[in-house]
């Protein structure tokens, strides 16, 4: 905010998004050992598991086809 906030933050937050899109193209989010399934939420308002919810990312190319 204000005359003298970032210049790059258009630029940045871009460059953000590049990386985002280059990481869920390569990549695929699974369930390791760790994941709890069924995933238990907390009874509050807010949509959140109990535990961390732990997922591993395994190169697209590796990762159990979906269909
Ligand atoms: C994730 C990336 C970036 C973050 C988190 C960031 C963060 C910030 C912050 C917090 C300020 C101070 C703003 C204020 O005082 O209100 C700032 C200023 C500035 N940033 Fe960035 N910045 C990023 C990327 C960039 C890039 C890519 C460029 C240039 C291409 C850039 C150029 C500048 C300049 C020139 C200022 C000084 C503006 C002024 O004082 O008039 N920043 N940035």
């Amino acid at each position: 905010m204000g005359p003298r906030n970032c210049i790059g933050m258009r630029f940045a937050l871009q460059a953000i998004k590049l990386v985002i899109v280059e990481i869920l193209q390569s990549f695929s989010f699974v369930t390791c050992k760790e994941t709890e399934v069924p995933l238990e939420l907390l009874d509050k308002v807010a949509i959140a598991p109990k535990k961390p919810n732990k997922l591993k990312l395994v190169p697209r190319s590796e990762a159990p086809s979906q269909d």
